[in-house]
């Protein structure tokens, strides 16, 4: 698979676009919309927002479908009962080919509808509470250090997606599930494979079917020998009472990796950035580290890595700001574009660690709203904490234009940054 590297821009955001947008009767335009700067939406979704709020768009299937941009339109529209998330919809908007045939085949819940979808939800929910996840602070933070140790120890210059935040992010989700974090690239390379648009359905199917084969050993083992981890309490609590078949298990257990893993290392990564970018921002989190929850929600507003993760399509006729969608079309809620929404953010380009009533839309909403966002806070309170205190001469390493952007995957986020200290 190749990723296209784009050289990333200056960290300044782009001013909002003040040119007219066409009107409805006018050609779709393409989606997606690539960013100019890493810390903003692309600035059409200010004229989208203004001229055009919910738009007509033609995806790189050469499907169409509709893009909704404002705050109140995309809470809406995820709360709405009328619209679907079943990936075997005909106009389901998948960005990429790979995506929609692979989904259809192996329904991770995400993409289906209840009763279905709240049957798998409500078997991850009890793992996922705020006391639980609260009381995974110090395997998270041990996981943190032992990181930290290690690449400090090694030396740099180091990639830090990789040595860091992909480190991160998938210690921490094979620790809850009691997958040994031998192979961390494996589960990198998996979501690249399967969250890219650029897949084909063979490619994403193969790499699900190699996360499979490891997860379904994990799972025999279990059976015979249930320990202290997700893996076990699943397949005692559901696998073996008969409640769910192994393909079920297997793929629910598959989303989860995928849908943690990328966003929270992206996440890592480009917070770390907009830090090494805004020294006044980290001078202010080393001052005064209580801050950072708050710093962490407005990271996750900012960079809103998941924009165009939550696909839909309508089950009926849906209208929003004064426009209808038809029934059977395809429609994708902009995070990122509700999240710079000045109706609702005051100023919504400036990262504000003081922002009240921040009610961003980072982890989705309605009914598949993020099931791992308490363990996501978490993770990236930790990471962030961590490094500040430990790496505090964290610097990139060359030129920081040359900092490269993953623009062809379900998450926005960094290819690679390289640094040093
Ligand atoms: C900063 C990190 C994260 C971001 C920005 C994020 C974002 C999202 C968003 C936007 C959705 C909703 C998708 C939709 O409406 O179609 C979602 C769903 C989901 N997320 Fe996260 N997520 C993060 C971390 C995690 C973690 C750590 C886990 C688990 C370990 C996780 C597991 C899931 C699952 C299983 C779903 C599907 C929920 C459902 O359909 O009911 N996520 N996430």
């Amino acid at each position: 698979m190749t990723s296209p590297e784009t050289p990333m821009a200056s960290s300044t955001p782009t001013e909002p676009a003040t040119d007219a947008v066409p009107n409805f009767a006018a050609p779709p335009r393409d989606f997606p919309i690539q960013r100019g700067c890493p810390f903003a939406p692309p600035a059409e979704y200010d004229a989208l927002r203004n001229h055009d709020p919910v738009a007509r768009v033609t995806l790189p299937t050469k499907k169409e479908a509709w893009v909704v941009a404002r705050y109140d339109d995309v809470r809406e529209l995820l709360s709405d009962p009328r619209v679907s998330a079943d990936i075997r919809r005909p106009n389901f908007p998948a960005l990429g080919e790979g995506e929609q045939e692979a989904g259809a085949r192996f329904r991770p819940f995400i993409r289906t509808d209840a009763p279905e979808h709240t049957k798998y939800r409500r078997m991850l929910l009890p793992v996922f509470t705020v006391r639980r996840v609260r009381a995974m602070r110090p395997a998270v933070q041990a996981r943190v250090d032992e990181i930290v140790d290690g690449m400090l120890a090694a030396g740099g210059p180091v990639d830090f997606v990789s040595a860091y935040a992909n480190a991160v992010s998938t210690s921490v989700i094979c620790e809850l599930l009691g997958i040994p974090r031998d192979n961390l690239e494996f589960f990198r390379d998996v979501t690249r494979i399967s969250g890219s648009r650029h897949s084909t359905a063979e490619q994403v199917a193969e790499a699900l079917g190699g996360l499979f084969g490891l997860l379904g050993e994990l799972i025999a083992e279990r059976r015979e020998e249930p320990r202290d981890d997700l893996i076990s309490q699943l397949v005692t609590d559901h696998l073996v009472p008969g409640n769910v078949t192994m393909e079920q298990l297997l793929s629910t257990l598959g989303i989860t990796i995928n849908a943690g893993r990328e966003t929270t290392t992206s996440m890592i990564a480009l917070s770390t950035l907009l830090l090494l970018d805004k020294p006044e921002l980290l001078a202010e989190l080393r001052s005064d580290p209580s801050l950072m929850p708050a710093a962490v929600d407005e990271f996750l507003r900012v960079l809103s890595v998941a924009d165009s993760i939550p696909l839909r399509v309508a089950a009926e006729d849906i209208e929003l700001s004064g426009r209808t969608i038809p029934a059977d079309d395809g429609v994708i809620a902009l995070l990122a574009g509700a999240n710079h929404d000045p109706e609702q953010f005051d100023d919504p380009q400036r990262v504000d660690f003081h922002r009240t009533d921040n009610h961003h839309v980072a982890f989705g909403y309605g009914v598949h709203q993020c099931v791992g966002q308490h363990l996501a806070r978490l993770e990236l309170e930790v990471a962030l904490e961590t490094l500040i205190r430990r790496v505090p001469t964290l610097r990139i390493e060359g030129e920081r234009d040359e900092v490269a952007v993953k623009h062809d995957s379900a998450t926005f986020g960094l290819e690679e940054l390289m640094v040093t200290w």
